[in-house]
């Protein structure tokens, strides 16, 4: 049925990331079970701007579960409710009329709140930089299947690269550890031969990219893959730790 739910939303409200936050409580009625979670922060949105309110602050882009945009914690969970969707994919039928709903910022020192529901990510962007691609000189592109790949090998490096930089493991994690995103980022790589020739120093300058960025260390407590979307597994971790420790062993 459209427009049947009635529902209380507890919003963190943040000028910027000098300024003290708190939380705002807001009702937004007639909301369809259809919407997206996003939709329904239209309609509050384009209520806040009638008045003439600050609408909420918060990011998306494809709206399609792909970009990684749409950071949210909904009710204590990175993307609200659901596993594997994030919160551009929620639908309110999630929800029942009459909730309580609160929406947080993701929280972690690396990811300072913009404003309201919007955090810097650039951090993510940094690790990335420091080694998360593969140097290739431009030219013709290959014959297909110049390269063969096991079919295993391939599997694993198309489900690392899932991950879509969302940043749902870090705000999960109590430690605010980075390591299942940049795990999946090292994997993915590591497990092609394209990604070979850059292997070593690839692992270390993320590693240390990561610790600079000031995320925390991570302790087993498997809250990332949880709460990941994508479904990236810790397996990734393992693996990370594997490509970096052979890296510093062998470096000069
Ligand atoms: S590992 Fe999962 S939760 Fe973390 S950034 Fe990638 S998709 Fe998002
Ligand atoms: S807006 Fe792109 S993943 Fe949600």
């Amino acid at each position: 049925m459209e427009g049947n739910m009635n529902l209380t939303l507890k919003v963190w409200r943040q000028k910027n990331s000098n300024s003290e936050g708190r939380f705002e409580t807001y009702d937004v009625k007639g909301i369809s079970e259809d919407m997206s979670f996003l939709e329904m922060f239209d309609v509050l949105n384009e209520r806040l701007i009638t008045e003439g309110t600050e609408p909420v602050a918060f990011d998306h882009d494809c709206r399609e579960g792909i970009c990684g945009m749409c950071s949210m914690y909904i009710n204590g969970q990175p993307h609200g409710p659901n596993r594997g969707v994030t919160t551009c994919q929620l639908h309110m039928r999630s929800f029942k009329n009459g909730d309580t709903i609160t929406v947080e910022p993701w929280r972690a020192k690396a990811f300072p709140v913009i404003k309201d529901l919007a955090v810097n990510r650039s951090s993510f962007d940094r690790i990335i930089s420091a080694g998360g691609f593969v140097s290739v000189n431009t030219g013709n592109a290959q014959d297909a299947n110049a390269l063969p790949i096991a079919k295993p090998d391939a599997d694993e490096a198309f489900m690392a690269a899932a991950c879509i930089g969302c940043g749902a493991c870090v705000a999960a994690c109590k430690n605010a550890s980075a390591m299942l995103f940049t795990s999946a980022k090292i994997s993915q790589l590591a497990l092609l031969p394209q990604g070979q020739a850059e292997r070593s120093i690839r692992a270390e300058k993320m590693v240390a990219q990561m610790d600079e960025e000031g995320f925390g260390a991570c302790t087993n407590t498997g809250a990332c893959e949880a709460e990941c979307p994508k479904g990236i597994s810790l397996e990734n971790i393992a693996r990370m730790n594997r490509e970096y420790f052979s890296a510093v062993l062998t470096s000069k």
